[in-house]
């Protein structure tokens, strides 16, 4: 039995075999390997793609979902984390959440009995990054030969990005504006481990020969100080961008985006674009990671 928080945890190995059952699932019909299985979902911010590919992932397999919503449970609001952690072990055998502070995702981990899987924090979505990782594998076949350049907010996503580059040593480029930047203490983890990490201001020197090119929202969930539109405007993927890039480049983004902000509408609906495969790859890898929970 295992968590599910961060890619940071898993080895390098870990995580090819997570994208590699996705793929093998994706193509062949998974086996019920979650008969009698009960799952709790805490989503205390709202979501399309993670909890509908969990609860028919869990369904897949033959396992029961339940849902509590930010209308039912806040972590930590009507009681403890601790006690929410010992109550739902008694009735469940894995518990996801998607909620608000990290820390407060770990310390409901480090109680329960059960497995946990981080379904989104304001500091990382590693299950979001599962299904990047096997988009980007379909449509290359490795990761080794590759540049990928993210553009705009340094969030939650691009925390899982980093890690990812860091365990798979992939050619990562980040174009985000002066006044924001990765988080420190991962950014120099991942960058001992990998010297093709790298942080620019310039937008174009990341597109350049890039294969892959990724953005998300400026504005992420929760964010309470978000930078002006202004800031992130250089580093709208457009046109411009993609240009610069290789010619058979894939354009990804997580979705919900914001068209004429993060991406322009010609970019997200052309041809380059993957980003309903992407979509598709969450329901693929979610069923890999919660049997990489119960192994
Ligand atoms: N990409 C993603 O996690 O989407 P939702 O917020 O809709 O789950
Ligand atoms: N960075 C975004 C991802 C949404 C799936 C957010 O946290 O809102």
């Amino acid at each position: 039995m295992s968590n599910f928080i961060d890619l940071k945890d898993l080895s390098k190995d870990q995580l090819l075999d997570l994208i590699s059952l996705s793929i093998k699932w994706k193509k062949n019909p998974s086996p019920k390997f979650m008969n009698d299985k009960q799952v709790v979902l805490i989503f205390e911010k709202p979501s399309l793609r993670t909890r509908v590919s969990f609860e028919i992932g869990i369904n897949q397999l033959g396992g029961k979902s339940y849902i509590l919503n930010d209308k039912e449970m806040q972590l930590g609001q009507r009681e403890t984390i601790e006690d929410t952690a010992r109550v739902l072990e008694r009735y469940a055998d894995l518990i996801v959440i998607r909620c608000f502070g990290h820390s407060q995702l770990t310390k409901f981990a480090s109680i329960s009995s059960i497995p946990v899987i981080n379904a989104l924090t304001d500091f990382s979505h590693p299950c979001q990054v599962v299904a990047d990782l096997v988009t980007i594998k379909e449509n290359f076949g490795n990761y080794e030969s590759l540049k990928v350049a993210w553009f705009g907010d340094c969030n939650n996503v691009l925390q899982s990005w980093i890690e990812a580059s860091a365990l798979l040593n992939i050619k990562f480029y980040i174009a985000c504006p002066k006044n924001i930047s990765p988080d420190k203490k991962t950014l120099s983890w991942a960058q001992d481990r990998n010297k093709n990490i790298i942080v620019t201001q310039d937008a174009y020197e990341a597109a350049r020969g890039a294969n892959c090119i990724i953005t998300d929202t400026w504005n992420s969930m929760g964010d309470t100080n978000p930078l002006s539109e202004n800031n992130f405007m250089p580093y709208q993927v457009n046109d411009k961008i993609i240009k610069l890039a290789e010619e058979n480049v894939i354009f990804m983004h997580c979705l919900p985006a914001y068209r004429n902000k993060e991406v322009t509408p010609e970019v997200i609906e052309s041809a380059n674009s993957v980003v309903f495969d992407e979509a598709e790859n969450r329901l693929h890898a979610q069923k890999a990671i919660m049997h990489f929970c119960f192994n």
